[in-house]
């Protein structure tokens, strides 16, 4: 056994007891937190923590001195593209030149060029890839990650793609949840069939992510354009007879029922919501269902910011992820989100906090194990730099504050 201890620490935050799943509405306002703390952990796992007066006497392995620094659970990033091949940068320019991101897609741009460029790269490029973004957000503070499908588009390149994503669950020491996200886009060859591609879908590809265990979720892209709500009633039952449990795109440019459909089929999330009308609201009211606001897509794209007080004064819970993505978020910062969603949605930096840590877990179904401060749970945990409060965190934008991250236990 190896045991941690950290010393000295300027203010821990996000203490929660067990039963704590998620928190909602005037609750986010609340950040539970001890100062001047310890806090011990043995092997992977949390075991203590308190004031450091009853800090516990023993010989630990390791001692970490936290003076001045906040220590608070790793980030929970419970919505991104992660695995992806190239990049389109060259999109980023067209837009900037007057292109609309619907224009580019239009174009046969988006989505589509995304698939043509993971198509052509082998399962080992892609990888390779993609392992470079995950280090990168780990060492940014990310403790555990949803990672989509959705680039492949055809039977063999969304396995491959979920076979990257099976990898890197097995090399890397974070949590890692897979979800198949075959209805992305309608790729060129079934543009005039798409009940076509849905059939594929339903009877190609999910028997087989089935039978290699390759997802626990399914999503679809429920916009115009994209899967309209029929298709996407269409795939959710389809997955769900696999037990693929759904976290669907919904209402990020048009509003028209997707968040009712997620609801009827106890979609663990609803994500994007950058377009939100009161009865989406009254029916997230009346359900499990997690609303996640991806702030870094509406700030790339320049489109409406998640309604985040409407849902949060609503007595809703509110989750934050990146998206990270080639097209809409190309950046996997779970801080810019933090920051983002304080300046641009004006959610205090306690709402912020418990939106990206706890929510975030519940958002993946992991909450029981990640996401707060609590014994028993995993040891993924964030110290800062010497900063002068946690208001500093989201304040300093575009700072790393992040001195070390723990993940298991062990520092990465
Ligand atoms: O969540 N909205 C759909 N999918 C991604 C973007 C995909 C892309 O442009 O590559 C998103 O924003
Ligand atoms: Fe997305």
């Amino acid at each position: 056994m190896s045991t941690t201890l950290l010393i000295n620490i300027k203010e821990m935050l996000q203490i929660r007891d067990k039963s704590t799943l998620k928190v909602s509405g005037k609750d986010m306002q609340t950040l539970p937190s001890i100062k001047n703390a310890f806090l011990l952990i043995e092997n992977d796992t949390i075991v203590d923590y308190g004031v450091m007066n009853n800090c516990p006497k023993i010989n630990p392995d390791d001692t970490i001195d936290a003076t001045g620094k906040i220590v608070l659970p790793a980030w929970c990033d419970s919505h991104t593209h992660i695995v992806y091949a190239g990049n389109r940068e060259q999109e980023f320019v067209d837009r900037i030149n007057g292109l609309s991101y619907t224009e580019i897609a239009n174009r046969g741009g988006g989505i589509l060029n995304s698939a043509k460029m993971l198509q052509n790269t082998t399962e080992e490029d892609l990888y390779n890839q993609s392992i470079q973004r995950v280090k990168q957000i780990i060492k940014l503070g990310t403790g555990a990650i949803e990672i989509k499908s959705g680039y492949g588009l055809s039977v063999e390149s969304e396995l491959k793609m979920l076979r990257v994503i099976k990898q890197i669950k097995k090399e890397f020491p974070v949590k890692i949840r897979a979800t198949f996200l075959g209805a992305h886009a309608f790729p060129e060859v079934y543009s005039n069939n798409k009940k076509g591609y849905i059939d594929l879908i339903i009877n190609d590809m999910l028997p087989k992510i089935a039978k290699e265990d390759l997802a626990e979720f399914i999503d679809v892209f429920c916009e115009k354009g994209y899967f309209s709500l029929e298709h996407t009633e269409a795939i959710l039952e389809a997955g769900k007879k696999y037990g693929l449990v759904p976290k669907i795109h919904v209402n990020q440019f048009n509003a028209f029922g997707g968040v009712a459909l997620g609801v009827k089929h106890k979609a663990l999330s609803v994500d994007h919501l950058e377009v939100l009308n009161e009865d989406d609201i009254n029916t997230l009211k009346h359900s499990e269902t997690m609303p996640v606001a991806l702030p870094s897509c509406s700030f790339f794209l320049s489109i409406p910011y998640t309604p985040a007080r409407k849902i949060i004064d609503s007595g809703l819970p509110l989750a934050l992820a990146t998206d990270f993505n080639p097209g809409s978020t190309p950046s996997g910062n779970m801080n810019f989100v933090v920051s983002t969603a304080c300046i641009k949605m004006r959610m205090t930096p306690e709402e912020a906090i418990n939106a990206a840590t706890i929510n975030g877990a519940y958002a993946m179904g992991i909450s029981d194990e990640y996401g707060s401060i609590t014994k028993g749970k995993k040891a993924n945990i964030i110290i800062t730099k010497d900063i002068p409060s946690y208001n500093y965190l989201p304040y300093s934008f575009g700072e790393n504050n992040i001195e070390t991250v723990l993940i298991n236990g062990k520092i990465f």
